[in-house]
């Protein structure tokens, strides 16, 4: 089990549909069963998870490695991640 207070939920972000002027409790810690919105599995974590209110309606790519710099949208981290994650593999 990594030792990281962040977890992975997914190696690729979700594509959520959010409602304009609603407010969203994105997971930050990864542990949520309800990802990626948070269902308040970081308590104890130290992590909080981020609130956000939507800025218009629409389609967005929600990320689920939390490691996103741009929270809570993806921005392509994941990639990077997987790809460190197989050089590690390759090399065992
Ligand atoms: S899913 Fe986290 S950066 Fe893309």
């Amino acid at each position: 089990m990594s030792k990281s207070p962040v977890h992975r939920a997914a190696d690729a972000p979700m594509k959520v549909h959010l409602n304009k002027g609603e407010t969203y409790v994105w997971c930050a810690c990864g542990r949520s069963s309800t990802q990626p919105f948070c269902d308040g599995s970081h308590q104890g974590t130290g992590i909080d998870p981020l609130v956000f209110e939507a800025e218009k309606e629409g389609d967005v790519w929600l990320c689920m490695c939390k490691h996103s710099g741009t929270p809570p949208l993806c921005d392509g981290t994941h990639k990077e991640i997987c790809a460190i994650d197989k050089k590690l593999a390759d090399a065992e």
